[in-house]
């Protein structure tokens, strides 16, 4: 069989089963196509992704722009490493810098390596700037987080899942409950070599928590009070996934370092990156920290396209009006179910919360008649379904959804 021949699903499922590790459990639906809100499977079957690659489409499969961008950098220069420079890098950094208000931008190509990159500098900083005697310095994180699967980022997740048999982990984490301010008063005032407190402003993996209001700005103040560094990985809630371009910008708060990743690119690329200013960013030094493909011109390229058509689409202020929408629909139908107990999000980042225990499969089961209605998602914990498609959606799209979503639930009700 070449490798290229048409495969059916079962092909496919087999082909990745046998010869690929088993480190997810994808649900059986195998995509060929995108455009869009659409992706289709290999026999042609048309779905709204309600996924978007865990919030890296948000622009939309294959947007033309960002294709564009990538199909003409890939035939002119793809990848010079960091040894040289590269025509395209700085302008990424430009664009990026000034769309989010820092200095300056550090180039990577995933998520967990641009937390890893924002604990480093967090660290670094510690030593050299705040004066925290060397290899003492501690890092609040909260508990259910997720930031990624690299070996210290796991040292710091309470998931047995992700954790168990990995050590030895890494140390100088201070793990605290979320949405909890006073644990994160106590933490700070307890501990006397806090250098960074590192938070998603959603918990997007842990089931799309959405903190108090006012949380995220008390935070900040308790933070900068103790002259310690408020960290937000927005690798999941940022690039207008929420509503805003930022989900911190809810709260109008600023971040000393902030992470993006994901929607970076539009899904198109590996695209990461961590901002900070002057004042943080540069005790990075020459050979201090890098990556052979952090900055590529590829990158660099799809990265610019992929923030201009958040702007020139509008795509935050339609995600904030689609997901009330969503959400108000969603709620009406919630008063009388009995197989949904809620609805919660900021945006188009949303999740369910069905009636059962985290052990059952009432949600997966729920995501297999969702595929066969036309709609793409997946239970992120055993009994909450997250429900995220690409921003650039319009009302009927989101109505149409609404009622394939409401359909799908009608027929688990007792
Ligand atoms: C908040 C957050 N941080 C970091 C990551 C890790 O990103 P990646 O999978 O690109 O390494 C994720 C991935 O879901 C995430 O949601």
């Amino acid at each position: 069989m070449a490798v290229l021949d048409q495969l059916t699903s079962q092909e496919a499922i087999d082909l990745e089963n046998k010869y690929g590790a088993h480190n997810y459990h994808p649900l059986p639906v195998v995509l060929s196509r995108g455009e869009g809100v659409y992706v289709w499977d290999v026999e042609g079957k048309k779905y709204y992704d309600f996924l978007s690659a865990y919030s890296a489409v948000n622009q939309g499969h294959c947007h033309p722009k960002i294709v564009n961008a990538m199909a003409q950098q890939a035939q002119t220069l793809t990848l010079t490493s960091r040894a040289f420079y590269n025509d395209m890098l700085g302008r990424f950094e430009k664009l990026a810098a000034e769309t989010f208000n820092f200095d300056k931008l550090l180039p990577m190509n995933t998520g967990a390596e641009a937390v890893e990159t924002a604990l480093k500098l967090c660290r670094k900083w510690a030593y050299e700037v705040k004066g925290i005697p060397e290899n003492r310095a501690q890092i609040i994180v909260c508990e259910n987080n997720f930031h990624g699967r690299t070996t210290t980022i796991i040292s710091f997740s309470n998931d047995p899942v992700a954790r168990k048999n990995f050590g030895p982990y890494t140390d100088g984490f201070i793990k605290i409950e979320y949405d909890n301010l006073n644990a994160l008063e106590d933490a700070l005032t307890s501990n006397a070599n806090v250098a960074g407190f590192l938070v998603e402003p959603i918990q997007g993996e842990a089931g799309v928590y959405v903190p108090s209001e006012g949380y995220l700005t008390a935070a900040k103040v308790l933070c900068k009070k103790h002259n310690v560094l408020f960290i937000a990985d927005e690798v999941q809630t940022g690039i207008a996934r929420t509503g805003r371009m930022l989900a911190i910008d809810h709260e109008n708060v600023t971040a000393d370092i902030l992470i993006l990743g994901k929607a970076l690119s539009g899904g198109a690329y590996p695209v990461s990156a961590v901002l900070a200013n002057d004042e943080i960013m540069n005790v990075i030094k020459p050979g201090n920290h890098g990556s052979t493909y952090g900055g590529n011109p590829i990158a660099a390229a799809v990265g610019i396209a992929a923030l201009e058509v958040i702007k020139d689409e509008d795509l935050a202020d339609n995600a904030q009006e689609l997901g009330e929408l969503f959400r108000a629909e969603l709620s009406k139908y919630i008063e009388k179910s009995t197989i949904v107990n809620s609805v919660r999000g900021k945006g188009l980042l949303n999740a369910i919360l069905i009636n059962d225990t985290e052990e059952s499969d009432t949600a997966w089961n729920i995501c297999l008649a969702l595929r066969d209605n036309g709609l793409l998602a997946k239970p992120t914990h055993g009994n909450i379904i997250r429900f995220a498609p690409p921003l650039v959606m319009n009302k009927e799209q989101l109505l149409d959804c609404v009622s394939i979503i409401i359909k799908t639930l009608k027929a688990f009700e007792n």
